[in-house]
């Protein structure tokens, strides 16, 4: 079975009284850049192997967005596509919500610079940084939007240029990471479930263990800071590894319970995609079905915030998950932060 009957599934919003007020994930979009970087080519450009990242990672290849191609763009394309199928025009818009660590700039945030790019004159704006985490905070941030009768309709999005803060020479990171973009649109609807929990977490102790130490208030740009490599992105994997597979797994515990479900009434679990072991780690722990896991990290990488967004695009564009069926998703980065969530489709 792999949709829960109506007398199993409990809906934790309902339990707090939110007077008829229900949001609905109406559509989902996503974008990758055109240009392909291979293991292959990494074999050319750092001391590594095809099969070093492929037994490690299960990375064969990931995408990098164009020179003149920025993480705003990026967003704007996987929201056009999540607005398209949802029938909104930009204009219907009420809030834009942009997961990154990798804005545009400083400031503006990237959602202002998306909500001019695609002509959502009357929506709100504002960008969050929970790193890879991002897209399922700001799917509950969006929710709470919805439900507390703020707004109708909210656009959120998990967007990335990660290749403009790795550093290209370091061999430990530079295979992990890809561009791209995931996108949702939330609406307020009658009798909706969407996104039924989410379970969000954070531990600021372990924020050294992934990290960019430059271009903040700390460590302002200088030639020094350019010099000692200080605006590229720095991870100890190993430590990242443990802590991301014991999050990942009480987090999705966590969320299955207050939904009342057994890991077996869902039809599709979507990782992070950060590493084919950490996946299976999870999964295992859960006592997830191999076939119950999404996995696309061969073809984009880590991409960040984006990662979960792309795959739901995916799950859904293939028919891997049809109306009425349950997902649970679960993310891990930097801070360190973590979160899952169960969302009935
Ligand atoms: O999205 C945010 C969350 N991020 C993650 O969840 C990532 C979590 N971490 C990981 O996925 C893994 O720890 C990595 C893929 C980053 C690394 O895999 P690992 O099995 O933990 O390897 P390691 O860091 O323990 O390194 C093992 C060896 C080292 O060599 P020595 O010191 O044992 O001689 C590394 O220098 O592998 C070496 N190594 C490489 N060798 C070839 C590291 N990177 C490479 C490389 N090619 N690209």
């Amino acid at each position: 079975m792999t949709r829960a009957s109506a007398s199993s599934l409990r809906n934790p919003r309902a339990a707090h009284g939110y007077h008829g007020r229900s949001c609905s994930i109406t559509s989902v979009g996503s974008y990758v850049p055109d240009r392909v970087l291979t293991n292959a080519d990494l074999e050319r450009m750092v001391n590594t192997t095809d099969e070093w990242i492929t037994t490690r990672t299960g990375i064969k290849e990931r995408r990098l967005a164009a020179a003149d191609e920025f993480t705003s763009d990026l967003a704007t394309q996987a929201a056009r596509r999540a607005l398209e199928r949802a029938q909104i025009s930009p204009e219907m818009v009420d809030l834009i919500i942009v997961a990154t660590i990798t804005p545009d700039m400083l400031f503006p945030s990237t959602a202002c610079l998306v909500q001019q790019k695609l002509g959502a004159r009357r929506a709100a704006a504002f960008d969050i940084e929970a790193a890879c985490s991002g897209f399922i905070y700001a799917l509950e941030i969006g929710q709470q939007f919805i439900t507390s009768r703020t707004y109708d309709t909210v656009l959120v999005i998990g967007a990335e240029k990660l290749s403009s803060i790795v550093d290209w020479s370091d061999r430990n990171t530079c295979v992990l990471f890809g561009d791209g973009a995931g996108a949702a649109v939330l609406q307020n609807r009658p009798n909706a479930h969407g996104l039924l929990t989410a379970c969000m977490g954070a531990d600021g102790s372990k924020g050294g263990l992934l990290y960019m130490p430059g271009g903040g208030s700390r460590v302002p740009a200088t030639a020094d800071s350019v010099n000692a490599r200080l605006h590229y992105l720095r991870m100890e994997g190993r430590e990242t590894f443990k802590n991301a597979v014991n999050a990942m797994y009480t987090a999705a515990r966590e969320s299955l319970r207050r939904c009342n479900l057994e890991i077996g009434q869902i039809k599709c679990v979507i990782p992070h995609q950060a590493n084919q072991r950490i996946i299976e780690s999870v999964g295992e722990r859960l006592g997830a079905r191999p076939d119950q896991l999404f996995v696309n990290l061969h073809k984009y990488g880590n991409t960040s915030a984006a990662s979960v967004a792309i795959a739901l695009d995916e799950a859904v564009t293939t028919g891997r998950v049809q109306r009425g069926d349950l997902i649970l998703l679960m993310v891990f980065g930097a801070g360190l932060t973590w979160a899952a969530a169960v969302i009935e489709w």
